[in-house]
């Protein structure tokens, strides 16, 4: 979700005003994808990088992050969303910690879609924390398979990345899932998040849609 600094400039606005914006899209599109009959959406709210920014932008990203817990939480739960938060999350304030573990508890029981949000997340970071909790319970001389990494992931357990969506205009990943995104479609868009709409996701569907996936392989599927 990139572009929510540019778009307040644009307006002359601080960049908090866009990063407020860009919590209302968020909510847009949580209902598309459940309009569109996505399984799971993963949004990278915040990453390891992040960090590198003024110390109040970071404060008043922690604390959006914090109140729209707060928001959202009752109907997260109602709307039979499972929520799961991935990153280096000890990094966090703990009374965000405490938040982000009372929410996801709170609609454990949900078996509709599956809602990830990535906060203090980085791909590389993720893949070393999956090492390390390796390591610890490894067996003497016991090597590290793609599976046991797998399993070690903050995403264990969630379905393959079919399509990443990137706006803002840049093309790159910037240490979002590096492991997970290996045969993923990926889909840019210069338009900036806080403007991102109903017929950007559309377009980005209709981009998957037509992709001839082969895995490799010769086979398209
Ligand atoms: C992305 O928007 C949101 C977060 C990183 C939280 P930016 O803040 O990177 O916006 P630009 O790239 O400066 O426009
Ligand atoms: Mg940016």
């Amino acid at each position: 979700m990139d572009g929510n600094g540019r778009w307040a400039k644009k307006r002359l606005l601080p960049r908090e005003a866009g990063h407020v914006k860009g919590v209302n899209v968020v909510k847009d599109v949580i209902n598309l994808t459940k309009k569109y009959n996505i399984d799971s959406l993963t949004l990278f709210a915040f990453s390891t990088e992040n960090w590198a920014r003024p110390k109040n932008e970071v404060l008043s990203l922690l604390n959006l992050f914090d109140r729209s817990i707060d928001d959202e939480k009752d109907k997260i739960e109602s709307n039979n969303i499972k929520i799961r938060f991935i990153g280096d999350l000890a990094s966090l304030p703990t009374d965000l910690q405490k938040k982000i573990i009372y929410i996801e508890k709170k609609c454990k029981k949900n078996n509709g879609m599956q809602l990830n949000i990535a906060i203090s997340y980085g791909g590389r970071s993720e893949i070393v924390r999956a090492v390390n909790k390796f390591i610890k319970n490894a067996k003497a001389k016991q090597s590290i398979s793609e599976e046991l990494l797998s399993k070690k992931l903050d995403t264990y357990g969630l379905p393959e990345i079919d399509l990443l969506i990137r706006t803002g205009g840049e093309k790159r990943l910037s240490n979002f899932m590096l492991w997970q995104l290996a045969y993923s479609e990926l889909f840019f868009t210069d338009a900036l998040w806080p403007d991102f709409n109903e017929s950007i996701f559309i377009n980005a569907l209709y981009f998957f849609q037509t992709r001839k996936r082969r895995f490799g392989s010769l086979m398209d599927i």
